[in-house]
This record gives structure tokens, C-alpha cells and sequence, in this order.
């Protein structure tokens, strides 16, 4: 302890020493004044801004030169407020980036156009709306400017035509509107930016034509994004000037005419015209060899044959045509290009006998060719993924190896699982614009490389991709997860100056195209700041450092009565009409408004569907700061009135438990009932052991799932007030985290126990085959031992991997009759035992015990089964016997006595064995199934 302190004097002497005598800088009054008033604007600051002279008391996010601000770089530090006018007094400020501060918003104040100096301003992904001032063209040593992912309206200033440096303009994914402005129109234009690479005007509501002046032959552009937009009248000629572009995106207007030469753009790599009404022949793309993308679906071009340059596009990946009119064959050499992936093309009048030969590209993934006049099929041996033909004259004739072909096809998400784990990761995601593929499986390795490789470099990390998938506009989202490495938060220097990818620095590889990135917020620990604040205060010693800690302590204190405020989210319940009486007292569970769910869902699309049942469908849905959630939409009369339905989300939202899944909020509106909950990114445990979801857990994984959904459960039973029975656990209501954390869901439908034991209640039985409890089924008392029941075989899934019931299999009595045949050696049972178990050639440990506890679980007589606490400290001994580190955090306040239920040895076990009922086969007969 003392010698603590002492060392602890002796680091602050020296910090004393290194920091005072050489930090005499002082800050330009003038711009200590500015900052001032920024801060009396912004909430949540980094600490550092308390001190008095910005340069010299290096205030984070700051950078100064000749005691002038030059730096003013707070990226996703939570900032709250709106930029002051006092801004244009910095100025000698040459960056400026605000980024990824959600809270942030408020109308840009025109003085930014003071701020000539500037090289580059970032603002992405805040709240800004207002019109893009008319002064930013003033800033003429602009090279790059991102004001994308706001809400600006109104048209692009024609001023900006005078950044004659600019190489980056950003202003996607805004409400902008009006025609894109040119010189010849309006004085200045876009026209003028002949050092732009990056035109991302995509995601607005861009009207007019556009202008055929917007382009030329000495322009540099390389990324063309007006996709999303409402443009019309042609494509206009100029554009197959521009030699330099890559990508070109103007998919999704309104653009009519016909496509005009575009064959000197040979450097092409992505082309998206898809979703127009375009006429005319269908373009001659003969010259661009270099396309990996191609997608001309949904417009209005004449009929024609197959076009002959699909053979000469030798490096596609992506071959989309969806409704083109398309007739004749297919030639067969597309399906050995090496690099395809993907050929869509649906609703066309292929007709003739569909070969795909016997020389195909083994990345192929799928072959949509429904909605069209093929009349036979020759397969080819070697191609066994998706191939749909729905919708063909083949598909009517009776023909065994064509029928698999002519259903509907579902197709599996690709589920990644790196672990990863710390308490508190960065994350955010990177957003893929025009990516060159449409399978990334085997991109998506490389750019983990990539950014690993890249962000080592400046800060101690381990990064791993979490998630990625396409949304409804084929952009691409990865979701990276960033966990620091020898300290517990990256401090806000480090997010700054490490974590920003939007940087001009970082580099994907070439085939993800242009992108952004947003962060989710961030809170760095403010433990231990104070104590450095105290020293650069200038060593006024322990005093001043006493008072800041007080200051903070009062901060932090109000700052949680503020948030406190801000979670009561229920003075409108009265208003949201059908419901009556007093708004839900909840906790951490917020309202959500149908508009946002329909929005964060892209209007519940199909495609957003990640399960479904007799409630109805569940969504997956992405809310505005970017968290990824599970939206649980009912059927229209699959639920209860409106009283339960708060009694039970008042309820859930108190119920807050790692192992069990998450409500963040709920909807209730337009006679829509509608629950959110944290989205849990590897799917059900059911995908997992069946192997649907590509995912292989080993022996410590499984153990650690079984402890995990027992903790969860047990919690519900003993430390839930009201307790709560369950009443439906199952392998597919057991969800698993990025870290293959088990979380019990859909405990929505359970039953509250109004005493404060668990006793037991009479209910019509509800469950699901195979998991019910056959004491319940008789006599209708519904126990925690019904759960109890429901796990134990969700124990035995996990050894065996098989589901409960199948065809005349019950797997509990599979279980018992092979152990009985050869008694304690557990020979039967190889056959039952997952093959990925034993093929891993893993020496099971623990098996035997966890093998009992399950048998003992679905013991026919509720009173013979251990209780869920039970079973999850049993589960922990066997993982600590077995060496598997646990890390649970169990805090059970009931101490669990192995002699309670554990105390037999292996005969009489396999006496509990013998008592073997017939009764179990009354389970295939015709239960309930919900
Ligand atoms: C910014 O400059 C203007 C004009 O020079 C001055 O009136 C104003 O007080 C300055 N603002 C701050 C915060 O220093
Ligand atoms: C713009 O940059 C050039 C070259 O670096 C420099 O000479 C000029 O002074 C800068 N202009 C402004 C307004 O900073
Ligand atoms: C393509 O470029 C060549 C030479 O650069 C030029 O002669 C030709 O006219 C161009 N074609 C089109 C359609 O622009
Ligand atoms: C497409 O253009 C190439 C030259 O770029 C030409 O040789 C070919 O005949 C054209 N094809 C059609 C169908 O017009
Ligand atoms: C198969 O296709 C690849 C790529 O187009 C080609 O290189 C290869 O020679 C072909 N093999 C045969 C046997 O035709
Ligand atoms: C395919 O359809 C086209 C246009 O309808 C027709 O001219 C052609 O003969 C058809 N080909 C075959 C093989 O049926």
C-alpha cells in the first residue's frame, strides 16, 4: 500500500517535471475565447477541456501550431449541442471533424466559410439539417468534404463548383433536393471540380436531368454515386468521357432514354443501372472487360437476344437482369468465369435447354433463372448450390432431378464467429457503397487482415469483423468490433487519432469500393483522467486534483439524473389512443413509433425477415444510431389484450440478465403490437448443433451454453420479481452471442407467478412438442420444474445435436435405452453422440456427469428433478473439473448441495435408468405445438 503511494508520488514528480518546464506554449486568446464557447455548447466533453490553455494543457482533440488552433478533431465522442458561430474565429483551423456525434446537430453556421485555411472538413453522421451554406465555397484549399449521413435539405450550393482542390464530395444519405447544379446553369457547378475522384451524391432527392455540361474528358473522376435519387430524362452522352470512373451507381431515379456509349470506359468495375426505365437496345458493353458488377434490372429495354459480350466479360462477379426481355440461351462460358459468383436472370424469356457445362466456377453461389421459357435442363455433376428454375415450362414436367430446382429456395446466412472478447469494445460499421461482389466470403478475411495490419500500427488492438450482410440497397454493412489491448478502454486520443477509418489514410482493398464509417458511441473511462488533469494543471498538487474529482463526482452524479430524465419515455402513452390507463413504468425498455420501426425494418421487407411463427414474424431492424435489433411483430389477434401486454412488458423490461435477451423497447400503434429486443448475432442454438448456420461448437462451447441458458433461467425462477416460469424453453429460443454467450429468449409468453415462490398454478398446457413436461401435460400444474423438464433436453440436443422428436425417435428414450444396454461405459451411446463431437477427437470430460444431471432433469416425477440452480452449479463443477474456465459470474445466493440430487454413483444412476416408463412414447401423439 505504502510503497503504492510512494511510487505513485515518485510517477507524479516526474510528470511534473516532464510536462511543466517545457510547456510554456500558450494558447491565441482569441481562440481559447472561441473554444470556450464551444464548450459552454457541447455536453460531454473529454475531461481534459476543463483545464485553462488548450494548447498547453493539450486538450484532447485539439492541435496547435504557433499557439493557433489547427486541429479540431472529436470523432465519436457523444458531443451534444450545436456547432456556435464563434467557430469561424479558429481561424487557422485546417481540419475539422466532428463525425459520428449523434447528438450533434443544429444548422451549420455560415462563418464556417471564414475558416479558409481548411483542408478537410468532416461532419458524417450527426444531426445536422438546414441548407448546406452557400460560404463553403470560399474555403478554396478544401480537398475534402463529407457532409453525408445527415439531414440536410435543399439544393447543393452552386458555390461549391469554386473548391477547385476538392477530391472528395460527400453528401449522401441527406434530404437534399433540386438539380444538380453546373456552370452553364447557375455560374458554378459540380462541372468545375476536375480534381474530384468521389461524387457520393447518392441517397437524396436529387431532381431534374442530369446536366450533360457535368461531365468532360479532363475530369478525374473515378466514383459516380446518384443512386437513390429522383433524376430523370436521360444518361447524358458526356459521361462516357470520363475515362477515370470505376464505379458508376445511378440505379434507383427515374431516368428514361437510351444508354449511351459507354465502351471507352474500359476501367469500369461496378455498373448499376438497374430500377430506371430505360429504352432502346439494350447497351453494348463489348469493351469493358474489367466489370465485376453488372446490373441492368427493371427497365423498359427492347426485347432482345442474349447479348454476345456476356462471353467477353471474363472478370464478372455479379451478373444481374432482372426483367430484360432478355430471349435465347445462356452462353456457357459465363459459368466459367473464374471470379462469378451470382447471375440473376429473372423474369427474362430464356428459352431453349439451359447448360450451364461441365467446367464451373466453384465461387458460384446462385443461379436465378425463374420467370422464364426454359423448357429442359442439362445438369452439370459438378454444380450443387442454388439453381432456381420456379417458373419454367421445365418445372411442369414431372422429372425428379428437376423438381428440387423449382421451389422456392431459402437461402442461408453466412454467420462468422471470430471471438472476441472485452468488456468494452469499439465498434462501428463500415459502409460499403458499391462493393465488387455479392458473396463476400471471400473478401471478407482479407479486409479483416487489412484492417487489422492497418490500425496495429497506431494502437494495441484485436479486431474482429462481428457481422456483415447487404441491405435493400445492396450496400454492404461489417460490422467491426475493436477490443483494446493491455488497458480496458482506448482513451479518447487513441479514438481520435487510431479509430477514425474514416481517414484518408486507411485503404480497403479494392473490390469493397468507396465507403464510410460510422462508430457507435463510445463513453472512454474518465477513471484516471482527473489524476493526469491534476498534474498538467501545473502540479498545484493534490488539492486541485481533490476538487476536480469532486467536480466530476457532481458531473456524473447529474449527468445520471439527466439520463434518468431522459429514459421515462411514456408521456405520450395516453395518447397513442387504444390503450387506457397508466403508462408502464419501465426500466431501460423505450417506445418506439411504427414510422421508426418501419423505416429501421425498410418497410418490414421480406428480405429483413429473420424468423417466424404463429405470433408472427421476426424483423431484423437497424435504428437510427446504428444498433442492430430484433423486431417481433404479432400477427394481428396472436396476441392478448392491451392490459397484459403492458403488464408483461412492464415486467420484462425489468428483467435484466446476460444470459437472457434483452427488450429495448416495445410498439404499440396503429393496432400494430410490436416488441424490440437486442439483436443476437449468431442465430439460434438450434442452427448452431444442426449445423444450418455453418457454425461447429466443441465440447467447452456446449458446456458453457447449457451454463449459460441455466443461469439465465434460474434467474427467472429465483431473482425475478414476480418470478417467471418460462414455459417454452427449447434449442431455437436459446439465441448466442458474437461470443457465443447463450441468452434465453421469448420469455414474452410466460407465465408470472405471483407468489413469491414458485408454486404452481393450473394454466391450459402450453409448450412445444418434445420439450413438455408429461407431469404438466396430465395434470396441468405448470411448475419451474416444467422448465427444469424442457432443459434437460435441451441437454441432451446438445450431446446428441438431434432435435427432440423425429419420426417415431424421441430422443429422450434414445438416450436412456442406449446407456442402458451397455451400462456405465457409455458404448450405446456413440452412435447418439454428435459426430463434430467426436471427430474433433476431444476427450470428452464431464460427459457422464452431464449425461446424469440431464436424465435427471426429464425424470418423470417433477419432485425428482433438481431445481435450475442446481443444474447450473453442477453444469460449473463439471467445467471446472474439466479445466474449461467459466467466467460466469454466477451469483446464486442459494447454496446448491451436491448430496441434494448428485450424490449417486454410477450404479445407481443406471437404476434411475431402468425406471424406463412407456409412457415416453406418448409423445408422438397429437400434442399441442405451441
Ligand atoms: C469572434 O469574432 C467576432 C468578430 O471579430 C467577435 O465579435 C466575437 O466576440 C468573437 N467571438 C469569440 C467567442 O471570441
Ligand atoms: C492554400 O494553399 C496554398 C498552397 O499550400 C497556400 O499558398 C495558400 O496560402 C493557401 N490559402 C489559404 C487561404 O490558406
Ligand atoms: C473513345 O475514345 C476514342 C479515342 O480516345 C475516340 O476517338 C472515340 O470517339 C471515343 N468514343 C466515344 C464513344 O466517345
Ligand atoms: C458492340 O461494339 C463492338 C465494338 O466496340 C462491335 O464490334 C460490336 O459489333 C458491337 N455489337 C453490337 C451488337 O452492336
Ligand atoms: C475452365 O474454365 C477456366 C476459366 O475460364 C479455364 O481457364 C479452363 O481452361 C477451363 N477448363 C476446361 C477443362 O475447359
Ligand atoms: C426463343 O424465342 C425466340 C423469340 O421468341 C424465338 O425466335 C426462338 O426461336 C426461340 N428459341 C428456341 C430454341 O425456342
Amino acid at each position: 500500500m505504502k510503497i503504492c503511494i510512494m511510487s505513485k508520488l515518485l510517477l507524479f514528480l516526474l510528470l511534473c517535471i516532464t510536462i511543466v518546464l517545457p510547456g510554456c506554449s500558450y494558447t491565441d486568446p482569441k481562440d481559447v475565447s472561441v473554444l470556450k464557447t464551444l464548450k459552454k455548447q457541447w455536453k460531454n466533453l473529454p475531461p481534459t477541456w476543463k483545464n485553462s490553455d488548450p494548447c498547453g494543457d493539450r486538450w484532447e482533440g485539439i492541435t496547435c501550431d504557433n499557439s493557433r488552433v489547427t486541429r479540431l478533431i472529436l470523432f465519436n465522442m457523444d458531443i451534444e449541442g450545436t456547432i456556435s458561430e464563434d467557430i469561424g474565429n479558429l481561424t487557422q483551423l485546417w481540419r475539422l471533424d466532428l463525425s459520428s456525434n449523434l447528438k450533434l446537430g443544429g444548422t451549420l453556421p455560415v462563418t464556417l466559410g471564414n475558416l479558409v485555411h481548411l483542408d478537410s472538413l468532416k461532419l458524417i453522421n450527426c444531426s445536422f439539417f438546414g441548407e448546406i451554406p452557400d460560404v463553403l465555397g470560399n474555403l478554396e484549399n478544401l480537398t475534402y468534404l463529407a457532409l453525408n449521413s445527415n439531414k440536410f435539405t435543399g439544393k447543393i450550393p452552386p458555390s461549391l463548383g469554386k473548391l477547385s482542390k476538392v477530391t472528395w464530395l460527400d453528401l449522401a444519405d441527406n434530404q437534399l433536393s433540386g438539380p444538380l447544379p453546373v456552370s452553364a446553369n447557375d455560374g458554378w457547378g459540380l462541372d468545375q471540380l476536375l480534381k474530384a475522384k468521389h461524387f457520393h451524391l447518392n441517397q437524396n432527392y436529387f431532381t431534374g436531368e442530369i446536366p450533360e455540361s457535368l461531365f468532360s474528358a479532363n475530369m478525374a473522376l473515378r466514383h459516380l454515386l446518384l443512386d437513390r435519387n429522383q433524376l430523370e430524362g436521360p444518361i447524358p452522352n458526356s459521361i462516357g468521357l470520363v475515362q477515370t470512373l470505376t464505379v458508376i451507381r445511378l440505379d434507383n431515379n427515374r431516368l428514361t432514354g437510351s444508354v449511351p456509349s459507354i465502351s471507352n470506359l474500359t476501367k469500369l468495375d461496378f455498373l448499376n443501372l438497374a430500377n430506371n426505365s430505360l429504352i432502346g437496345r439494350i447497351p453494348n458493353l463489348t469493351s469493358l472487360t474489367n466489370l465485376n458488377v453488372l446490373d441492368l434490372s427493371n427497365n423498359q429495354f427492347y426485347p432482345s437476344e442474349v447479348p454476345a459480350w456476356l462471353s467477353d466479360l471474363q472478370n464478372l462477379r455479379t451478373l444481374i437482369i432482372e426483367s430484360g426481355q432478355l430471349y435465347g440461351q445462356l452462353p456457357q462460358n459465363l459459368f466459367s468465369f473464374p471470379e462469378l459468383q451470382e447471375v440473376r436472370l429473372n423474369n427474362n424469356s430464356l428459352n431453349g435447354t439451359f447448360d450451364m457445362g461441365n467446367n464451373i466456377t466453384s465461387s458460384l453461389h446462385t443461379v436465378n433463372l425463374e420467370l422464364n421459357n426454359i423448357a429442359s435442363v442439362t445438369f452439370s455433376s459438378s454444380y450443387k448450390n442454388n439453381l432456381m428454375l420456379k417458373g419454367n415450362p421445365v418445372c411442369s414436367i414431372p422429372h425428379l432431378s428437376t423438381t428440387a430446382y423449382c421451389k422456392d429456395v431459402f437461402q442461408q446466412k453466412a454467420a462468422i464467429g471470430t471471438l472476441n472478447t472485452c468488456n468494452h469494445p469499439f465498434s462501428g460499421f463500415l459502409v460499403f457503397r458499391a462493393p465488387y461482389f455479392s458473396d463476400a466470403s471471400d473478401h471478407i478475411t482479407k479486409l479483416e487482415q487489412n484492417l487489422t495490419n492497418t490500425l496495429k500500427a497506431c494502437v494495441p488492438n484485436n479486431l474482429s469483423i462481428q457481422d456483415y450482410y447487404f441491405d435493400s440497397n445492396t450496400y454492404f454493412w461489417v460490422h467491426v468490433k475493436i477490443c483494446p489491448i493491455g488497458q480496458s478502454y482506448f482513451n479518447r486520443t487513441e479514438i481520435i487519432n487510431c479509430l477514425d477509418l474514416n481517414s484518408q489514410g486507411y485503404n480497403p482493398p479494392r473490390v469493397y469500393g468507396p465507403y464510410y464509417f460510422t462508430a457507435s458511441p463510445y463513453r472512454s473511462s474518465s477513471i484516471g483522467k482527473p489524476y493526469i488533469i491534476g498534474v498538467a494543471v501545473g502540479c498545484a498538487v493534490l488539492a486541485a486534483l481533490l476538487v476536480l474529482l469532486g467536480v466530476y463526482a457532481v458531473w456524473q452524479k447529474k449527468r445520471a439524473q439527466r439520463e434518468k430524465h431522459m429514459n421515462d419515455p411514456f408521456a405520450s402513452w395516453g395518447s397513442m389512443g387504444e390503450e387506457s390507463g397508466e403508462a408502464p413504468k419501465l426500466s431501460g425498455a423505450k417506445v418506439f413509433t411504427y414510422d421508426e420501426l418501419k423505416i429501421s425494418t425498410n418497410n418490414f421487407k421480406e428480405i429483413n425477415v429473420i424468423g417466424s411463427g404463429g405470433y408472427g414474424k421476426v424483423y431484423r431492424g437497424m435504428l437510427p444510431e446504428k444498433k442492430l435489433v430484433a423486431i417481433k411483430r404479432s400477427k394481428e389477434g396472436s396476441m392478448q389484450g392491451g392490459l397484459e401486454f403492458k403488464t408483461e412488458i412492464e415486467l420484462l423490461s425489468r428483467v435484466h440478465h446476460k444470459n437472457l435477451v434483452g427488450l429495448v423497447g416495445f410498439c404499440l400503434e396503429k393496432g400494430e403490437r410490436m416488441l424490440i429486443y437486442e439483436y443476437i448475432c449468431n442465430g439460434t442454438l438450434r442452427d448452431c448443433i444442426s449445423g444450418a448456420s455453418g457454425i461447429q461448437l466443441d465440447w467447452s462451447k456446449r458446456l458453457k451454453i447449457a451454463l449459460d441458458s441455466a443461469t439465465g433461467l434460474a434467474y427467472l425462477h429465483d431473482h425475478a420479481n414476480p418470478p417467471i416460469i418460462h414455459r417454452d424453453v427449447k434449442s431455437t429460443n436459446i439465441l448466442l452471442d458474437e461470443n457465443f454467450t447463450a441468452k434465453v429468449a421469448d420469455f414474452g409468453l410466460s407465465l408470472f407467478v405471483s407468489d413469491s415462490e414458485i408454486g404452481h398454478v393450473t394454466t391450459h398446457v402450453k409448450g412445444t412438442l418434445g420439450y413438455l413436461d408429461p407431469e404438466y401435460y396430465m395434470t396441468q400444474q405448470l411448475t419451474g420444474k416444467s422448465d427444469v423438464y424442457s432443459f434437460g433436453v435441451v441437454m441432451l440436443e446438445l450431446i446428441t445435436a438431434q432435435p427432440p422428436i423425429s419420426e417415431k425417435m424421441f430422443i429422450v428414450k434414445e438416450v436412456r435405452i442406449a446407456l442402458d444396454k451397455q451400462d456405465k461405459q457409455y458404448q450405446g451411446l456413440k452412435d447418439l453422440i454428435d459426430p463434430i463431437l467426436i471427430n474433433k477427437n476431444e476427450i470428452l470430460v464431464g460427459l457422464d456427469r452431464f449425461l446424469d444431471l440431464a436424465l435427471q432433469c426429464v425424470e418423470e416425477e417433477s419432485s425428482k428433478r433438481p431445481t435450475m440452480n442446481e443444474i447450473a452449479k453442477e453444469i460449473e463443477d463439471i467445467m471446472r473439473i474439466a479445466g474449461f474456465k467459466i467466467n460466469s459470474g454466477l451469483g446464486f445466493q442459494k447454496r446448491f448441495h451436491p448430496a441434494q440430487f448428485y450424490s449417486m454413483d454410477a450404479s445407481s444412476s443406471s437404476s434411475s435408468r431402468a425406471n424406463i416408463s412407456s409412457s415416453d412414447f406418448r409423445y408422438s401423439g397429437g400434442f399441442p405445438s405451441q
